[in-house]
């Protein structure tokens, strides 16, 4: 029995469904290495509609499918699919929630997915929409903080563009449950929004103060393509960058969702303090244990 049909909103779980997929990821780690082979999903079908870039997400879904047993079919590029000649979202989900099993969508505007899951005759996963929420990111952002430190008392700082980042508003809303102590790091323009600040234990802070003083620095990319115009981009474009020199005699472990610019300089790469590769792995046992969730 599945704990949830779709998945939405990093809200739509509860504390104990987190913990259930966390749990439920340990499981896939060997199958993720191709260590082992459990064909659960076999004759399934996932669809995958990314209205948006993505490399990790769209492949990192495809290799848990595929890992599982399971077939992909992809959208493609938008241009050459019948959006170009003005579907509506509506139908485009309508349609291909009959040549598959589940969908995962993407899409640049905020509500999409929640839109998509009320056509679809299927599960649906959000795989970010807009500036609003990137639940399997949460999971598997999640899932790397309790593997590398542990979620139990955490401190954590959420550096970069925090008003347009989805998967730093989709994290804090996570973050509530572990009752976790967050730092915010960000240029003025770029803070928080109030709506985001309820139940948390939040404090601003500069970058020094939280690679000296956090668990985890979660550093983001300025999300370039929010921003209404160009030039209010250039004037916090390069805000932060963290550098080898920064972190090397601290022990504050640095994650990224990536791609990433310039914010994380790449001799960061080499020391212990990176985990930003592994966390992007962890996307597959993760994807790997959504997948199962809403497909069996
Ligand atoms: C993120 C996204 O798409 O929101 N990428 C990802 O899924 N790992 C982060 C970003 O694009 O900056």
């Amino acid at each position: 029995m599945s704990r949830f049909r779709h998945l939405i909103s990093i809200d739509d779980l509860s504390k104990d469904d987190i913990e259930h997929i966390l749990k439920k990821t340990d499981d896939f780690l060997e199958a993720a290495m191709g260590r082992e082979r459990p064909r659960i999903l076999e004759g399934r079908i996932l669809v995958n509609l990314f209205f948006e870039p993505s490399t990790r997400t769209r492949m990192s879904f495809e290799s848990a499918m595929k890992r599982l047993g399971g077939e992909v079919i992809n959208l493609g590029s938008v241009e050459a699919s019948s959006v170009a000649k003005g579907e509506s979202l509506a139908d485009t989900v309508r349609v291909v929630s009959g040549y598959g099993d589940c969908i995962v969508i993407r899409h640049y505007r905020e509500g999409s997915a929640r839109f998509a899951s009320m056509v679809s005759e299927v599960p649906v996963i959000n795989a970010g929409d807009g500036a609003g929420q990137h639940p399997t990111q949460t999971l598997l952002d999640l899932y790397t903080i309790r593997k590398e430190v542990g979620l139990r008392g955490l401190k954590i700082a959420l550096v970069g563009d925090l008003k347009y980042s989805r998967t730093v508003h989709s994290l804090i809303k996570a973050l509530t449950h572990f009752k976790a102590e967050i730092l915010l790091v960000s240029p003025e323009a770029l803070r928080l929004p109030e709506e985001l600040r309820e139940n948390g234990r939040f404090a601003e802070c500069s970058l020094d103060y939280a690679v000296e003083n956090a668990d985890v620095l979660y550093v983001t990319r300025i999300q370039k393509e929010r921003f209404p115009d160009e030039d209010e981009y250039r004037k916090v474009a390069g805000s932060y960058r963290i550098t080898a020199r920064m972190v090397r005699d601290s022990d504050v472990l640095i994650m990224h969702p990536l791609p990433r610019v310039d914010e994380i300089a790449y001799d960061v790469d080499s020391l212990p303090n990176a985990i930003y590769f592994r966390q992007a792995f962890y996307g597959v046992p993760v994807r790997m244990a959504i997948l199962s969730e809403v497909m069996l």
